[in-house]
C-alpha cells in the first residue's frame, strides 16, 4: 500500500529508544523526514545511527518535561519545518499507586504528560490547517481504558489528554488534520523494564517468576514488539487513514478485557 506520505515532515517526541524510535523509523521507511526529540546528544546521536545512511534525520535536544524544553523543541522544529505530522511520545511518570505522590510530583505528570501535548498542538495546528493536511498522533497507555492499580499519574493525565484530543479532533476535522491516540500495552522497552523492576523490588520476588507471571497475562503469550507500532502509526499519518479521527486505537495483543475496547 502506499501511504502517500514521501517527504512529509514528522517531528516524533521520545524518539531516541523506544516505542518513538519505532515510530520514527517506520515513518521514515515511508519517505518522511523525520525530527527526533530527547534530553540526550549523545542517545539522538546513537539513534540516528540506527537509521539509513541516507535517512533525513534531524535531532533535537530538548526535555518535553519542562516549559523551556518544549520551547526549545518548537523553536529547533519551526526552523526545520513545517511539521506535517506531528506524533506526541515522552517518557512515563513514575508508578505508583493513589497515595503514593506529592503534589510536586502530580504537578511533574501534568506538566509532562497534559501541558507538553496541548502545547505542541497549540503550536503546529495553525500551521497545518493553513496547509490544510496535518496528522497528529499521540501515544498514550491501555490504561486510558483500563486503568492500573500502580499507575495512578498515567491513568488520570492519559485519560485527560484523551479527553482534550478528541475534542481537538472535531475542532480541526473541517481542516483536513487528523488526530488520533494509540494506546499501547506490553511492549519491551526501557519504560517497561523499569515497571519490571518495580515489581520485582516490591514483591521480593526474582526477575524469572516475575517474568513468567507477566508472559502469563499477555494472551499473545509474548511482549508486542516497537515496530508494530511504528506500523500503526505510520498507516495513521498516511493518505489513506484520513477517515480515522478520534479515535483511542489499542495496540496492546489483546490485553484489554472490555468488550468494545
Ligand atoms: N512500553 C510500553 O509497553 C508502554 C505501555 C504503555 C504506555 N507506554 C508509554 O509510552 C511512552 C513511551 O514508552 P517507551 O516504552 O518507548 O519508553 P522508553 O523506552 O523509556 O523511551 C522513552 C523515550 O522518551 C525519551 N524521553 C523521556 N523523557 C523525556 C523528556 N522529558 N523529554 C524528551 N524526551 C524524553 C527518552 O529519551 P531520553 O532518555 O534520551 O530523553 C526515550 O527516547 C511512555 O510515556 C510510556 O509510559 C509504554
Amino acid at each position: 500500500m502506499n501511504l502517500g506520505i514521501r517527504n512529509r515532515k514528522a517531528l516524533v517526541g521520545g524518539a531516541s529508544a523506544g516505542l518513538g524510535l519505532a515510530v520514527a523509523r517506520a515513518l521514515e521507511q515511508e519517505g518522511c523526514e523525520v525530527a527526533i526529540v530527547s534530553r540526550s546528544a549523545e542517545r539522538l546521536r546513537k539513534a540516528a545511527a540506527t537509521f539509513p545512511p541516507d535517512a533525513r534525520v534531524m535531532p533535537i535536544e530538548a526535555d518535553l518535561s519542562t516549559s523551556e524544553g518544549i520551547a526549545a523543541c518548537l523553536a529547533a522544529a519551526d526552523a526545520w519545518g513545517p511539521v506535517d505530522i506531528l506524533v506526541n511520545n515522552t517518557g512515563g511518570p513514575p508508578a505508583g499507586r493513589t497515595f503514593d505522590h506529592d503534589d510536586a510530583t502530580w504537578q511533574q505528570a501534568c506538566e509532562s504528560i497534559l501541558t507538553y501535548v496541548r502545547r505542541m498542538c497549540g503550536h503546529f495546528v495553525p500551521g497545518m490547517r493553513a496547509r490544510r493536511w496535518g496528522r497528529i498522533i499521540t501515544i498514550t497507555s491501555l490504561t486510558v481504558k483500563e486503568p492500573a492499580a500502580n499507575l495512578v499519574l498515567s491513568n488520570v493525565f492519559r485519560a485527560g489528554v484523551t479527553a482534550y484530543l478528541k475534542i481537538l479532533a472535531r475542532d480541526v476535522a473541517p481542516d483536513g488534520i487528523t488526530v488520533n491516540t494509540v494506546l499501547p500495552g506490553a511492549y519491551l522497552t526501557a519504560r517497561y523494564e523499569q515497571l519490571i523492576d518495580n515489581t520485582v523490588r516490591q514483591t521480593g520476588k526474582n526477575r524469572e517468576p516475575v517474568m513468567q507471571e507477566l508472559l502469563a497475562r499477555l494472551p499473545q503469550g509474548r511482549f508486542q514488539k516497537p515496530e508494530e507500532l511504528g506500523a500503526l502509526v505510520a498507516f495513521l499519518a498516511s493518505e489513506p487513514a484520513a477517515a480515522i479521527t478520534g479515535a483511542a486505537i489499542p495496540a496492546e495483543g489483546g490485553m484489554l478485557q472490555g468488550l468494545l475496547s
